[in-house]
C-alpha cells in the first residue's frame, strides 16, 4: 500500500507559525510519525509540501497510478481551491482531508471545505494525531476496497 502525503501553504512554517493555533511540534516531526505508523501498517508514505496551488494540483496528478490513496492538508486552499477539488474528483482515489486546528471553531471562513465534499471524510482538532488518525482511517479504507 502506498500512501500520499500533502500538506499545502505555510506547513512547512509549522513549530514557528502561530504555535498557540498549530502547536510546537515541525511538519519534519509530523511526517517522520506518519513514517512511524505507515512502517507498522506496511505501508509506504510519499511526503509532498507545496505553498502553491499548481504543484499540489500535480502532486495529485502523480498519484494516479502509484498510490492508493490520499491524505491531504490544503492548508488556506481548503476553503477555496476549486482547481485542488476538481483534482481529487479526478483522480478517483480515497482521499482523506485533515487538519491540525479544529476548523469548525475558528473564523467563519474556514468553517467551510470545498474539498472535503470529495473526501471519504475529513478528520480535525487533533492537532499533529489527526494525521496519525487519518492514515489509519483511509488504510482502512483502502483495505476493504
Ligand atoms: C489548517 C487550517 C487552515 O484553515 C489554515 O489556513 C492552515 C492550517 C490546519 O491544519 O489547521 O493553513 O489547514
Amino acid at each position: 500500500m502506498k500512501i500520499m502525503l500533502i500538506n499545502g501553504p505555510n506547513l512547512n512554517l509549522l513549530g514557528v507559525r502561530e504555535p498557540g493555533v498549530y502547536g510546537t511540534e515541525t511538519l519534519n516531526t509530523v511526517i517522520e510519525k506518519c513514517q512511524a505508523l505507515c512502517e507498522e501498517l506496511g505501508a509506504e508514505l510519499v511526503g509532498v509540501q507545496s505553498n502553491s496551488e499548481g504543484e499540489i494540483i500535480d502532486a495529485i496528478h502523480g498519484a494516479m497510478g502509484v498510490c492508493d490513496g490520499i491524505v491531504i492538508n490544503p492548508g488556506a486552499y481548503t476553503h477555496y481551491s476549486y482547481a485542488i477539488r476538481d483534482a481529487v474528483a479526478a483522480v478517483k482515489l480515497p482521499c482523506v482531508e485533515t487538519h491540525l486546528s479544529n476548523i469548525h471553531n475558528r473564523e467563519e471562513f474556514r468553517h467551510t471545505s470545498v474539498i472535503a465534499p470529495v473526501c471519504v471524510g475529513q478528520i480535525c482538532g487533533f492537532g499533529g494525531d489527526s494525521y496519525l488518525l487519518a492514515i489509519r482511517a483511509l488504510a482502512d479504507v483502502i483495505n476493504r476496497k
